[in-house]
């Protein structure tokens, strides 16, 4: 599959069946493509790279060797589920670079949002680049593209707007020159799924919600600091965790906790504390680029608010943006 446009008679892969076929077609034309040679992968996690991952485990197994970079801005154990499920399930070839300290120490006071997309993008590559001057006998390099990415790039070289400069995996340096592999380039979101799921991923890996290459670097507002930053991921666990115990994980489309750079009075224990208030995000799209909002029931809310003033360090207000999309974006950045 070299070609970058979807056949117009391609069907669309809705069953196992037709992901079997997928799945058998592209492992021949990996081993054929890749011989005996190395494939490296950023692995993050998200749903295209653990597809892409599982894919090729099953063609080439250990010439795979997938880089998972922990940047600091996960969500709460989400690095611990990639090494779970690649490394002790799949035994795959896994390099995990908890690199938190690199980053963190990049974006101390820097408070400018696409400053901050800059530092993350930039060092994401040096960390990644790094790890792969490392290795020898690399000759290939693997990428979770899908089908709208290739669409998107097409409306970017035609010059349309972008409201923020999305990041993934930009390009290496000049140094490290490897092919492309790019098995489900010609794939839609909803066939990436079904294809995952039949090679036996984890279903909550491949319905999970959306999730930036920045991570939690564009919800931790304004300038990045430790606390506020695991205030964050505490809080978003929450919500996920009751999201899911309330049957919305699958029914809302994109939902996560963002933390402002302010702090109000509030009273603890019957003295003044002061702390972050955390503000719920709960959207309903098709593609992204526009939302609208999730009618969360009262008892929700209320239960979430609950856990996290009493359950999160710093946190004593939970707000709930109602704003669609237009006029916000999803993320607040
Ligand atoms: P906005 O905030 O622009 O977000 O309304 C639209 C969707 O894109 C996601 N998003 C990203 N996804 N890399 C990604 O892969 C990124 O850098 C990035 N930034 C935002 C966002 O979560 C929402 O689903």
């Amino acid at each position: 599959m070299s070609c970058n446009t979807r056949p117009e008679n391609m069907e669309r892969i809705t069953t196992p069946e037709l992901a079997n076929a997928f799945i058998e077609e592209q492992i021949a034309e990996l081993r054929a493509q890749i011989g005996d040679k190395k494939v490296l992968l950023a692995l993050s996690g998200g749903v295209d790279s653990s597809v892409v991952a599982a894919l090729l485990i099953k063609a080439i197994g250990k010439q795979l060797v997938c880089v998972h970079v922990n940047h600091g801005l996960m969500r709460k154990n989400e690095s611990e589920n990639v090494i779970e499920v690649f490394k002790n399930q799949l035994d795959a070839n896994l390099i995990y670079v908890d690199a938190t300290d690199r980053f963190l120490d990049l974006l101390a006071g820097v408070s400018e949002p696409e400053r901050k997309r800059k530092i993350i993008g930039k060092e994401f590559i040096e960390v990644f680049a790094d790890e792969a001057r490392k290795l020898e006998g690399v000759e290939f390099l693997a990428q979770g593209t899908i089908y709208p990415d290739i669409l998107e790039s097409i409306k970017a070289a035609e010059g349309k707007k972008a409201v923020k400069s999305h990041h993934n995996v930009g390009g290496l340096p000049e140094d490290l020159k490897f092919e492309l592999v790019e098995p489900i380039k010609l794939l839609f979101k909803d066939e990436v799924r079904v294809v995952g799921e039949t090679l036996g991923l984890p279903h909550a890996m491949v319905y999970r919600q959306p999730f930036p290459g920045p991570g939690l670097g564009v919800r931790c507002l304004g300038a990045i600091t430790r606390d506020r930053l695991a205030a964050l991921r505490e809080a978003d666990a929450i919500l996920r965790e009751e999201f899911a115990n309330n049957g919305l994980a699958e029914k809302v489309w994109q939902y996560f906790i963002v933390i402002p750079d302010i702090k109000s009075v509030g009273v603890k224990d019957e003295s003044r504390y002061e702390g972050w208030p955390a503000i719920i995000r709960a959207v309903n799209t098709k593609d992204a680029m526009s939302a609208t909002i999730e009618e969360i029931p009262y008892a929700v809310l209320h239960k979430v608010t609950d856990r996290i003033t009493h359950e999160v360090e710093g946190i004593n207000r939970v707000l709930y943006d109602l704003t669609p999309k237009p006029i916000g974006t999803i993320e607040w950045e």
